[in-house]
This record gives structure tokens, sequence and C-alpha cells, in this order.
């Protein structure tokens, strides 16, 4: 190699956007610039990013959820360094590994119920892709049934069970027989499952888009209307599995046992792309049922040695480090301490969550002021308002977060699953500034909100 990655990221460093406005998607480059997240990371560990200037930033967004357990983490990057120094024969592919072996024991060992066997993948779409095969062949019926507001990837498949229409557009026509359902909407999945006719209800235990949260007994009657009508019951827990919202899996909040688990995202410690569909074993040995069909579904470098190491030696790190508990413990805290603001701040009306996954809901204020100020955000562009938290909490406070979904005024917290008490009171205390700016009408945040609806203004037209 004529220069090590080393010299290139030494010699090359700073032409980021130039490289990604010529070579990528310039739109990309655009976004970032406008909204001002236009920094030149240079080093990332556990929770906090640092750009060229040295500058730290907390990370909120963790990856969309890759980096559970912090980003280059010791003891993932040492099993991978572990994995090419053995010089293993990886993907023989006429061969079964060991590693891939020992992955799928460790997560079996957390699955409930009847789930004992694992199929392995790349991404989080392609267990989706699995999943819709899976279930169709097992069943031999061709639906699939979602829910209004889900996110469940990108692909052809996935996208067919998408609940954001901006996705959508264009990309027709999707697989047929894909419908939604209202999420939490019991009588219709019942009237849908009663004509017998749909192979999976695939469902997020609580949706990403929004971070909205099941009724109580949403998914326990979901699964057992299911299993009244013949359907698979696959929970998606691609964002909301391995430790997100303080249990192994979503679905243990609400004790239910599904036919199919699908996981991707933090399942490697964010260093290797992974995916994975935990099922009970009926549904295995109904798709893989001969010899002919055992390579019937599957990816080359799926159970690659790397990303099986990354992912025991992830699951290894959220065990020895109590993470589960430090979700539970630190996010209850960030929900409670910024649901206590809502009685002090008209735009804020809701905070929820389930661990460290965590939703802020902004609304239409009371008072004349703030209400017409509102409205002119809102006529430009629904969900603007979300951008006039984010961007001052990125530019001001240096924490990193999103915008939950399209036209939504939901902002969404996915912290890595490490954050301490400090990280709790600094977003704790930097989210109350910049609500108690966006107050103050006229005041310098509504001056960005005033930019921001020109911009959506004009690439409305
Ligand atoms: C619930 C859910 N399902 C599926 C996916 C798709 O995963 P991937 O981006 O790895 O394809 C995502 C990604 O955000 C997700 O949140």
């Amino acid at each position: 190699m004529s220069n090590s990655i080393a010299e290139l990221l030494q010699t090359r460093n700073g032409e980021n956007f130039a490289l990604h406005d010529r070579y990528l998607n310039p739109q990309m480059v655009k976004v970032l610039k406008t909204i001002g997240y236009d920094r030149v990371y240079t080093k990332a560990q556990g929770q906090y990013l640092y750009d060229d200037d040295g500058d730290e930033y907390l990370d909120l967004l963790s990856g969309f959820g890759v980096f559970a357990i912090g980003r280059n983490h010791p003891v993932v990057a040492a099993a991978i360094q572990d994995v090419i120094k053995a010089e293993l024969p990886d993907m023989v592919q006429m061969d079964v590994s060991l590693l891939s072996g020992l992955l799928a024991e460790k997560i079996i060992s957390y699955c409930p119920g009847d789930i004992n066997r694992l199929f392995f993948c790349n991404s989080g779409a392609e267990a989706v892709e699995a999943a819709i095969k899976f279930s169709r062949y097992t069943t031999d019926r061709a639906n699939i049934l979602h829910c209004e507001h889900s996110f469940h990837g990108l692909t052809l498949g996935a996208l067919s069970l998408m609940g954001e229409d901006i996705f959508r557009q264009g990309f027709g026509p999707l697989l047929p027989g894909c419908n939604a359902v209202p999420f939490n909407d019991l009588e219709a999945l019942e009237q849908a499952l009663s004509r017998r006719d749909v192979a999976a209800l695939i469902v997020e235990p609580i949706q990403g888009k929004g971070v909205n949260l099941p009724n109580d007994d949403y998914l326990p009657e979901a699964a057992r209307l299911c299993a009244k009508y013949g359907t698979l019951f696959v929970a998606d827990e691609i964002q909301t599995g391995i430790g997100r919202t303080g249990k192994f899996w979503a679905i243990e909040h609400w004790g239910v046992e599904p036919d199919m688990i699908l996981m991707a995202k933090a399942l490697s410690g964010g260093f290797i792309p992974v995916g994975a569909v935990a099922m009970k074993e009926s549904i295995m040995n109904k798709v893989f049922n001969r010899m002919d069909r055992a390579v019937v579904h599957g990816s080359t470098f799926a159970k690659n040695n790397m990303a099986m190491a990354a992912g025991i030696a992830t699951i290894d790190v959220i065990e020895q480090n109590q993470l589960l508990a430090n979700a539970t413990d630190i996010g209850g805290k960030i929900t409670h301490e910024l649901g206590e603001m809502i009685d002090r701040y008209e735009f804020l009306k809701n905070v929820r969550g389930k661990g460290l996954m965590i939703a802020i809901e902004f609304g239409t204020p009371t008072s004349f002021s703030l209400k017409t100020a509102w409205s002119l955000l809102e006529t430009a562009n629904k969900g603007l308002f979300c951008q006039m938290v984010t961007i001052p909490l990125f530019a001001q406070y240096r924490i990193l977060s999103q915008v939950a979904g399209h036209g939504m005024n939901v902002v969404k917290l996915l912290p890595p699953l490490i954050v301490t008490e400090k990280d709790k009171d600094n977003i704790v205390s930097s989210f109350n500034d910049v609500i108690s700016d966006c107050h103050k009408v006229p005041g310098s945040i509504w001056d960005l909100g005033k930019t921001l609806a020109g911009h959506a203004l004009k690439s409305n037209k």
C-alpha cells in the first residue's frame, strides 16, 4: 500500500466534505452545512466524539443506536484483533464455525419461551427480509401486517412495511400483501388477522419513529391474537434490543414470547455490520427442511468471524458492566428530570421512554406570542421547531441529538448505555437552557427559527 491508512488520515484530513460533495451524496453535505453539523471528527471514545479542534461532543445518537457500549470499546477491539491474529479460516462456507455457534448460544440464552434457533445476516433490513421469507414459507401465507408509523428498514421488502410515506414514494411497486394496522389498536389487529391469511405481524415493541410506547396490554394481546389466527408474531428489536430499554429485549417489559426476534445495530459493538433472527425451532425446521434446502436463504458475509467475535465481546461488556441496570437508572432519571420541566415550559408537552430510548415532545403553546411564532414554523415545515432545539444544543452545548422522524415535533435520545450521572446532569441542564431560550420571543433562537423557516419555504417551492 503506497500510503498507510494512518498517513491518509493525516495528509487528507479535512477533505471529508469536499470528497462527499464530489463523489457521494451531496444532499447530505448540504444538510449538514445548513444545520451547522459540519464538523470534522477525528476521534471517538465511549459516549464522546472529538473534532479536529479537540472539542468534545456528547453523542446522544449513538450511530442510530449502534454504539450501545460506546465507541471503540477496548474489549471489543481486542476481540477483533484476536481474530485477525489467530488467522482463522473465515467464511469457508462449506464448514460451520465455532464463533458463530458460541454467539448463537449466548443470544439464545437471553431469548424467551421456545426460541432456540438463530439465523445470522449483516444488517437490520436483512433480518427483516429473512423474517418475511421465513414467515411466508412457514405459514404458506403471503400477507404481512405491520403498524402505522413503523420503520423496519429500506430494502424493498422492509420498505413494504414502512409507515412513513416519504421513504416509499417513487420506489414502488412494493411487495403485495403488506398492510398497516394502527399501533395499539387491538380491534383493528384482530379484524385483519381474522381473515387467516396473514403470515406474520412484524412489530417494533417501542416504535423508533416518535418513540411510541405500546399500551400495557397491546403486545401480550397481539401475541395471543396472532397465535389464535395462525400468524407468526415477530418482534423487531433491531433498535430496542440488546439492552437499549433497560432489559435485554424490550418485549420483556411486557412478558411477551414472540415466534421470532430480529436484532442488529448494537449486537457487534458498532465495529462490524451484523444482524440476526432468533426463532422457534419449528420455523427453522420448516424453512431448512431438506439437505438440498440447507442454503435456501443466507448471505455470503453472514457469520463472519469478526462480527461474531465482536458480538460475543459486546454481550460480555454489557454483562460485566451491568449496562442494563445503568440504562434503567440513568434513563429513568433523564426521563423524570426532563419531565419535571413540563410545568415550566409551554412548548414542552411530553417526555417518555424506557431505559435509554427517550422522546421529548413539543407542541402548540398557550400564550398568544408563542403561538404565533410556533405557527410560523409549523406552516413552513411541520416538525421544524425541534431543529430549533437540536441545533443550539449541538452548537452551544456540543450535544448531538436527532429529530425522531419527519413531520413530528419529537427529539429523540439514544445515548450509549454507558452514560454517567455527569452526562445526565449535562443533558438535563443543556435541554433546560435551550428550551428556556425557545420561550424568549424575540430572541436569538427565534432568529434561527426564521432562518430555518426561510430555508424550508424555499425548498417547498
Ligand atoms: C426497528 C428497526 N428495524 C429495522 C431497521 C433497519 O436496520 P438497518 O439500518 O441495519 O438495515 C432499523 C434501523 O433504524 C430499525 O430501527
